[in-house]
């Protein structure tokens, strides 16, 4: 294996005049240098998997031309024996340029903002009810403000990496990706591959936050460069690198307006987000997402506008959409709230959405008004004063803020492979992923129940494109989506192992009906006499039958926008699964629920209690308080974690986080943790983390709804409302740091 280290380009718009290698070649240990000139040429991907693509433009594919369109774009791999001579002679790589003009302020350039034909997955970019331009001028009382938020960065811990090799035609990637079976089709796509002779494998993945959703140039270079010097290739971002190589959430504007009457009842709302792209590709930050089902409103009008820049693509980050835009309109709450000397948990009451309004569908389940009880009563709201600056701790002034959390309960179609071994245990094999969230602890528990095994019998198998394809990791839809097509592949193997246990004269179930007959105590008993049964182990051995394998697909979607399905090849897992499931009882159950009367999404409430030094205007959140309605809980550690996760995300995001460029030429200046703040140990409140724990009747049968994103929601606004209650100063651009504040 050789290492690749990449060059980058240290302008922002222009084209490449000159590349010198000659001194970089003539490095020790160095073996190639891939450049524009050198380089395979990409094929622009036809399509791509949920997850897997972000390559809207041809220009995007890394290396095909001398042109350069952001700060940082890779221009240059160069390949060597070890990591540091790689790095040393990446240095020596030298570089002239035509430099152009390049447009990096969005401010500056917000009046060349326009209404693209689409948000993210296919979503409309204007969402309205009413009349919210009429309404709004005859409210009562109006709130009109504009929030602002900056460039956030994911940081995983484990940095984008990739290793790739080829035999022959066929390519493998190990890659930190979270979605093995989209990366394997974009990678199939621009190598020009078919699909069968490319291999995806992320066995444990770092940290992704939404930055390894889409494939970025790293992945597809690794492989290029291993193509170009006929050796396996490690390629792996640097720190430093991950500020300009890889996504990141758009910087937005957005424009709240909210009227009401003077009760507090809301009359319109109107939310206009602007984000930003690269000029090689179309990514909205869908920062409005949520406003239209929010609250009970009828005149409401939400629209998403963009302006092209010369900065990498911005892509999802945890809670794309809802993380900063509920900041905006939990903020605009709270200053109504204000405005009308209400208490904000009974503004929030008052318009209370039973419905979702806009799609004019039930709750599938909706259990906020316990979240906003259970959370006013851990934070103590009856402590907080609604006067700032009146609750004062020393030299500290006490606030305490509250929002409401949201995040779509998506799930899609999933597909999983159950095996059930001679000797007792079983295996699960499922093209997903697990980012660090605790799916491979959460599948063994589906396993486990609905094959009636102890934990330690199962092995969970996946991050290998080359398993049944499972759900990206994306969306906070794994748990929802995977979860339900593991444990129909695991009952129809149990249905297997009853239809052999019925046939064999010398079962103990003989003669018994399949549906008679389920899982439990390491095989399979009957239902009206539970000590009545046999051991797989003892069905499998006395048959002579080394495994029981079973395949499963279910497709459901609680998605509005669906792209639809490619057909699944024939003779592949995907085709063998739904052919299976056809006889699958368990499949046909979940798959015939009615979920069109439905919208599916999952709801919190967020309190904090925050104390900011008078003098310095340093704040600290000491207490956060999350109550969440995210249907029946898994695992209460790997939950309680992802919820915490989360809310880390959001004192960061509120607090400390933002990816400065430089004002003259549009480059990142924040390039690494020292300078680009992330909460630590000392910044972490007492954390109370709490769930309703009511499974969703509708979304599947474990009535699990997905909980990657929601923490972060609702956070920032939290603290910002609690910032306002202690000082008396309202930001309305984050982060809110001490500068803004004294
Ligand atoms: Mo998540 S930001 O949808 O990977």
């Amino acid at each position: 294996m050789v290492y690749g280290v990449i060059v980058v380009s240290t302008i922002a718009k222009g084209r490449i005049k000159n590349l010198d290698t000659l001194r970089a070649g003539r490095s020790n240990g160095v073996v190639g240098i891939m450049t524009y000139k050198n380089s395979m040429s990409l094929h622009f991907p036809q399509s791509s998997d949920p997850g897997g693509g972000k390559y809207g433009e041809k220009d995007l594919l890394p290396l095909q031309n001398d042109r350069v369109f952001y700060d940082g774009q890779a221009i240059a791999v160069v390949m060597a024996e070890t990591f540091e001579q790689a790095e040393y002679a990446a240095s020596l790589v030298k570089v002239d340029y035509d430099e152009e003009k390049p447009v990096y302020d969005l401010e500056k350039n917000k009046e060349n903002s326009y209404k693209p034909m689409s948000g993210l997955g296919g979503s409309p970019t204007q969402v309205s009810r009413g009349d919210a331009a009429s309404a709004m001028p005859a409210a009562q009382v109006k709130q009109e403000q504009t929030y602002t938020t900056p460039v956030f960065h994911h940081n995983a811990m484990e940095p984008h990496a990739t290793t790739a090799f080829w035999n022959g035609e066929e390519v493998t990637f190990y890659d930190s990706t979270q979605s093995v079976a989209g990366s394997k089709s974009l990678m199939a796509n621009m190598l020009g591959v078919v699909p069968d002779k490319v291999k995806v494998v992320s066995l444990f993945i770092g940290g992704g936050f939404g930055s390894k959703g889409f494939s970025w140039p790293n992945t597809v270079l690794t492989a290029m460069a291993s193509k170009l010097v006929n050796r396996p290739v490690k390629l792996v971002l640097s720190r430093q690198q991950m500020f300009t190589n890889a996504g990141r959430r758009s910087q937005t504007i957005q424009k709240v307006g909210l009227g009401a009457d003077s009760t507090g009842k809301l009359s319109a709302i109107q939310h206009e987000t602007t984000s930003e792209s690269s000029f090689v590709d179309e990514f909205v930050e869908p920062a409005g997402v949520a406003t239209p089902m929010l609250y009970s409103c009828p005149n409401v009008d939400v629209v998403a506008k963009l302006v092209r820049l010369n900065k990498i693509t911005p892509c999802p980050m945890r809670a794309p959409g809802e993380a900063v835009g509920t900041y905006a309109l939990e903020v605009a709450l709270d200053e109504l709230a204000y405005q009308l000397k209400m208490d904000p948990v009974q503004l929030r009451l008052l318009n209370y959405a039973d419905m979702d309004e806009q799609k004019k569908k039930q709750f599938s389940s909706k259990n906020l008004k316990e979240c906003y009880q259970r959370g006013a009563d851990s934070i103590g709201w009856t402590a907080r004063n609604a006067t700032p600056g009146s609750v004062k701790d020393g030299n500290f002034l006490i606030g305490y803020g509250m929002a409401t959390a949201t995040y779509p309960a998506n799930r899609s179609a999933s597909t999983a492979k159950a095996t059930i071994f001679a000797d007792g245990h079983a295996e699960i094999e499922c093209a997903t992923q697990d980012i660090g969230t605790g799916t491979y602890t959460v599948m063994t528990q589906v396993a486990a129940d609905a094959l009636g095994l102890p934990i330690d019998k199962i092995k969970v198998k996946l991050g290998d494109s080359s398993y049944p394809k499972g759900a990206n990791s994306g969306g906070s839809q794994v748990t929802a989506s995977v979860g339900p097509a593991i444990r129909a592949a695991c009952l129809g193997a149990v249905n297997m192992a009853a239809k052999m246990a019925a046939g064999d004269s010398a079962s103990p179930l003989h003669g018994y009906k399949e549906e008679d007959i389920t899982a439990a105590n390491g095989g399979i008993i009957l239902k009206s006499n539970t000590s009545r049964g046999e051991r797989y182990a003892t069905l499998l051995g006395r048959n002579n039958t080394p495994k029981i394998e079973a395949l499963a697909k279910t497709n459901v979607s609680t998605r509005d926008q669906q792209a639809e399905p490619a057909p699944a090849p024939r003779g592949s897992p995907e085709a063998k699964a739904e052919d299976q499931s056809k006889n699958n009882p368990a499949v046909q159950q979940d798959e015939q629920v009615d979920r069109k009367p439905y919208a599916f999404h999952s709801f919190g409430a967020q309190f904090v209690r925050v104390s900011v030094d008078a003098q310095l205007g340093k704040v600290k959140v000491d207490k956060a308080v999350a109550v969440m309605d995210v249907g029946k809980i898994q695992n209460l550690k790997t939950a309680t974690n992802q919820i915490m996760g989360g809310m880390i995300f959001g004192i960061g995001m509120a607090l400390m986080e933002e990816t400065a460029y430089d004002p003259n030429n549009g480059r990142v200046v924040t390039r690494d943790l020292a300078q680009y703040l992330v909460p630590v140990n000392a910044d972490m409140p007492e954390f109370d983390v709490q769930f309703i724990d009511e499974p969703d009747p509708y979304i599947s049968p474990l009535g699990a709804r997905g909980i990657g994103e929601i923490g972060i929601t609702g956070m920032a606004a939290a603290i910002n409302n609690a910032i306002f209650n202690a000082t008396g100063k309202r930001v309305r651009d984050l982060p809110v740091t001490l500068d803004k504040l004294i």
